[in-house]
């Protein structure tokens, strides 16, 4: 689809849900549809970033998601570690930046050093944010946030009377615009502790969708949608007004 002359999003959020149902309603393992859904994640970022639109964030893991099975939880880590080098590679056809928002406790080392690989090696790109949530929860990094800004105003590098919303942004895991474009697959209607900061002003769009079948004609779907919102922010347009 062109786009050339559409309203695009700056930054589209993704809660990739729908692997396990995905999977499960082929006679699949669960462990199938995350595979089947990071390569889908894969195909879907290189196309909505050729659609020149700059931040995508993407919710690959929960804080709560360590409630899963053992087996689960680890097959999901793995894929992260064992595609290492083809998620570089991926991002330097790209030339994508990635970063990752979560907590690092509960990761092994493994992922850990996986995880700065990717940020230290793709870190020369600027112009595509990929944001890769994982062990992500959005109570947490409010609660991160408010850790090192009483840090800072304990040791005096923070004023408190100038915390505004801007500088608060920039406490938060990583300093990025606003969600403009909130897209969950699967059905479900909810959060479920995505970006809570970020979202405050996000159009949402709940496809029915398995994330593994959400491609590229579904997103141009979501962004037809996204095009016919009235982003108004509190405001009133008054072009539109009728007296
Ligand atoms: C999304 O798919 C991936 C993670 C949450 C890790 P799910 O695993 O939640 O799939 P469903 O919702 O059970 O179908
Ligand atoms: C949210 O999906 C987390 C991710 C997609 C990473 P879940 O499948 O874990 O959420 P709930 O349990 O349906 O709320
Ligand atoms: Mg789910």
């Amino acid at each position: 689809m062109d786009y050339s002359k559409l309203k695009i999003p700056n930054h589209v959020a993704l809660i990739v849900d729908g692997n396990g149902r995905w999977a499960t309603e082929k006679g699949m393992s669960r462990s199938d549809g995350h595979k089947q859904g990071f390569l889908n994640l894969k195909k879907l970022t290189a196309y909505i970033f050729s659609k020149k639109i700059k931040y995508i964030s993407a919710y690959l893991f929960s804080t709560e998601n360590f409630k899963r099975s053992e087996k689960e939880v680890s097959f999901i880590m793995n894929l992260l570690t064992n595609q290492l080098k083809d998620i570089l590679n991926f991002c330097h056809e790209n030339k994508i930046k990635a970063v990752f928002s979560g907590r690092k406790e509960n990761l092994s080392d493994k992922v850990l050093k996986a995880i700065k690989k990717i940020e230290d090696e793709t870190a020369i790109y600027q112009e595509k944010i990929f944001n890769i949530c994982f062990n992500y929860g959005g109570h947490t990094e409010i609660i991160d946030a408010t850790k090192k800004i009483v840090k800072d105003v304990t040791e005096k590098k923070l004023d408190i009377n100038s915390l505004d919303e801007e500088i608060f942004n920039k406490y938060l895991y990583q300093n990025l615009p606003e969600v403009d474009l909130m897209i969950r697959t699967s059905g479900e209607q909810r959060l479920s502790n995505f970006m809570l900061w970020q979202n405050s002003y996000a159009e949402f769009y709940f496809p029915k969708t398995y994330f593994p079948d959400f491609d590229e004609k579904e997103f141009d779907k979501a962004i037809l949608e996204y095009t016919k919102r009235d982003r108004r922010f509190g405001g009133i347009d008054y072009e539109k007004k009728s007296h």
